[in-house]
């Protein structure tokens, strides 16, 4: 693919966090600091850190190097168009997002329990 680059990084593993996230952003802090990927919450949560990691989808803040073969390959995540690097261009998924609604919506869930109720009571 047209623009894309495949990179190695040597970690310093004694140096840096326990993550692969930590792997990456000791990398942006000591090597490449144009190196680009996303993050936010750090606990799993969020997703925004989702890359292809030896060949399947995770995310880079939920599990341990130390549990993982050596040397760790980290791409982009499939079947995304690449923005830069290892962010992804996350626009479809957003607008499937808006499609499905994956978060409460309080205002909307008791208007509905209002109006079961209601037509229980007949
Ligand atoms: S930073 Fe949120 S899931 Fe990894």
């Amino acid at each position: 693919m047209a623009g894309l680059r495949r990179d190695t990084f040597r970690d310093d593993l004694d140096d840096c966090g326990p993550i692969p996230l930590d792997a990456l952003i000791w990398i942006k802090n000591r090597i490449d600091p144009t190196l680009t990927f996303r993050r936010s919450c750090r606990e799993g949560v969020c997703g925004s850190c989702a890359m292809t990691i030896d060949a399947t989808n995770w995310t880079a803040c939920t599990w341990a190097i130390a549990d993982r073969a050596k040397p760790a390959t980290i791409f982009l995540l499939a079947n995304l168009p690449a923005i830069k690097e290892l962010v992804p261009d996350q626009t479809h998924l957003l607008a499937q997002y808006e499609m499905i609604e994956p978060w409460l919506n309080p205002g909307r869930a008791i208007a509905e329990i209002k109006k079961k109720m209601i037509e229980r009571q007949g």
